[in-house]
C-alpha cells in the first residue's frame, strides 16, 4: 500500500543514514532489542526546544554524567541545575526541567508517564515535546511535528495552506503514513531528512528516499513550501 511504501522507504533510509546522537538508540541497537531511556529522550527534547543539535550535544553529555536518572536530577540543588544549564539560554526551560524531574520522582515513582496525553500535564512539556517523548521512548503512534517535519511534509504533499494553519493537514497526513511498529524512528527519520536532505534552501532531492513520491519535487517547486503566512 502507499502508506507502507512511504514509511518503508523512509525507514530504510534512516537505517542507513541516521545521525549518531548521544540520546538515540541506533536502528541497529533497536533491532537487537535495546529500548530508549525516557529520561534521556525527555532531557534531549527539552534541550532541543530552542537550541540546535550541535549546541545541545556537550550539555546533554554533561547532564547525564552528572545526573544519570530522573531521581538524581530531582535531588539536585536548583542552583546546580541552573549552573549546568548556563549557555543553553531560555532559562525557564531549566526551571521547568527541575520541576518536572521532581514531579516524576515524587508523583510517578521515578517513571515518566507512558502516553503523550499524560506527559502533556508535566511542567515544560507541550504538544511537541509530549508527542516526541511518547513516540521515541514509548512507541506511541503519534505524529511529531517540528519545523523540519513541517517542511518535509508540506513538500511531500504540496500543501498550499500557509503555516500555522497547515498544521492540521500535516498531522492528519502523518497519522496516515506513520508506521505503527516504529513511530519513534519514523519521527526521527523525518527530523534527519529535514536537517540533512530536505533543507530550507537547495534541498538535495537526488539523495531523498521520497523523491519519487514528492509532489513539490515533481513540480519543481521544492522551495515554495512550506507556505508562510501573509504578514
Ligand atoms: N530535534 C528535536 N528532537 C530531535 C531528535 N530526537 N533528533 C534529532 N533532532 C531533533
Amino acid at each position: 500500500s502507499p502508506r507502507n511504501r512511504l514509511a518503508e522507504r523512509l525507514l530504510d533510509w534512516y537505517d542507513r543514514h541516521a545521525r549518531d546522537l548521544p540520546w538515540r538508540v541506533s536502528p541497529a541497537a533497536r533491532a537487537a532489542g535495546t529500548v530508549a531511556d525516557p529520561y534521556r529522550v525527555w532531557l534531549s527534547e527539552v534541550m532541543l526546544q530552542q537550541t540546535t543539535v550541535a549546541a545541545v550535544k556537550p550539555f546533554f553529555e554533561r547532564f547525564v554524567n552528572k545526573w544519570p536518572d530522573v531521581a538524581a536530577l530531582a535531588a539536585a540543588d536548583e542552583a546546580d541545575v541552573m549552573g549546568a544549564w548556563a549557555g543553553l539560554g531560555y532559562y525557564s526551560r531549566a526551571r521547568n526541567l527541575h520541576a518536572c524531574a521532581k514531579t516524576v520522582a515524587d508523583d510517578f515513582a521515578g517513571r515518566f508517564p507512558g502516553s503523550a496525553a499524560r506527559l502533556r500535564d508535566l511542567p515544560g512539556i507541550g504538544d511537541y515535546t509530549s508527542a516526541a517523548i511518547a513516540a521515541i521512548a514509548f512507541d506511541e503512534a503519534v505524529p511529531v511535528v517540528d519545523g523540519n517535519v513541517e517542511r518535509v511534509t508540506t513538500r511531500l504533499l504540496a500543501i498550499e495552506t500557509p503555516l500555522p494553519k497547515a498544521k492540521v493537514a500535516i498531522r492528519a497526513a502523518l497519522a496516515a503514513i506513520l508506521p505503527v511498529g516504529r513511530p519513534g524512528d519514523f519521527a526521527q527519520a523525518m527530523m534527519d531528512l529535514g536537517a540533512t536532505v530536505c533543507t530550507p534552501r537547495k534541498p538535495a532531492c537526488v539523495l531523498c528516499p521520497w523523491r519519487p513520491d514528492c509532489r513539490a519535487a515533481s513540480e519543481g517547486r521544492q522551495e515554495s513550501f512550506p507556505v508562510k503566512p501573509k504578514k
